[in-house]
């Protein structure tokens, strides 16, 4: 997990803004200096509109990077989200990024990457894999989702699905995909996970990889304020390395921590 350094607080022009189901939205924002330090794992902090409420800005991994600009993935779950899957090309908002540490694939201790999202959880997974493909490690997306209106694949790569209802993919949760999709593995492969969705998925992938001794990094979600360490309203308990809980800012030491600090 590598922190990010170089951060901007910019107006950023929406340029694009593309429904992709009922209530996701992609928006591409015009942001250089962001796009030009980002790494995948990182998100942004949004002020989501001009007018006072909501006050505080908003937090969203980086999707994808452009040339200049950045695509955020958006579902709509309330007041904030609501008004930026709702803003029209042309407003601009204040965007506070890159923030946060980001994925570790360059740790050299694994040969394939897996990557592991359920839900909205995907939305860091397009710009994870296309630095993997640059680094020339190949890589799997195992997507997840209750069914298969939930399942937000748009743009990634060797992708396999699995469905709680079996509406389409593999009939299970994204875990047992997984287990499936280790058997097939070649022996002697070294696989990491990387891990992005709803915490009950995140811990249940972190004992299963604990248990098989696989490498796992968990993109993590709270709630959160400032973003960068002031507020205190990002604070999550983890593991740490003596095993004892420990209560950190997800925004400063995440959001990707090491699958074995979210065990139970
Ligand atoms: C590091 C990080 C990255 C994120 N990346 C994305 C992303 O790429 N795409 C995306 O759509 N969402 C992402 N989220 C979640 C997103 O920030 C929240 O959904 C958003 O802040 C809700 O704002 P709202 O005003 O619409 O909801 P509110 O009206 O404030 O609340 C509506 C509901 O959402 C819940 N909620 C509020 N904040 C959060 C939160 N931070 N996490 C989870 N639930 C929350 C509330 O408890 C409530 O049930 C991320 C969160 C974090 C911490
Ligand atoms: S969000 Fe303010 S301290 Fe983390």
């Amino acid at each position: 997990m590598i922190p990010s350094s170089k951060i901007a607080d910019t107006r950023a022009k929406i340029t694009e803004t593309r429904p992709i189901g009922a209530d996701v939205t992609v928006l591409t924002l015009e942001c250089p200096e962001i796009a030009a330090s980002a790494k995948p794992g990182n998100f942004v902090n949004i002020k989501v509109t001009d007018a006072s409420q909501p006050l505080l800005r908003r937090p969203f991994c980086i999707h994808n990077v452009g040339a200049g600009t950045i695509d955020v993935m958006v579902k709509n779950v309330g007041k904030g989200t609501s008004l930026l899957c709702d803003a029209a090309c042309g407003t601009s908002v204040m965007v506070l990024g890159p923030l946060g540490n980001s994925f570790g694939t360059e740790s050299g201790d694994f040969d394939t990457a897996l990557l592991v999202s359920g839900g909205i959880g995907t939305a860091p997974m397009l710009f994870l894999e296309k630095s993997l493909a640059a680094q020339g490690i190949p890589f799997m997306n195992l997507v997840g989702g209750r069914s298969r209106n939930d399942l937000l694949t748009r743009g990634l790569s060797n992708c396999s699905t699995s469905t709680d209802d079996g509406s389409e993919g593999f009939h299970g949760n994204v875990v047992e995909l997984l287990n499936n999709r280790l058997e097939a593995l070649p022996s002697g492969s070294r696989p990491k996970v990387f891990a992005c969705g709803p915490n009950p998925m995140l811990k249940a992938l972190a004992r299963f990889c604990a248990n098989r001794s696989i490498p796992c990094e968990l993109s993590l979600e709270s709630v959160m304020g400032c973003g960068v360490g002031i507020c205190y309203g990002c604070m999550v308990e983890l593991n740490n390395a003596d095993g004892e809980k420990e209560t950190v800012l997800l925004c400063k030491e995440g959001p990707v921590v090491d699958g074995s600090r979210f065990t139970a």
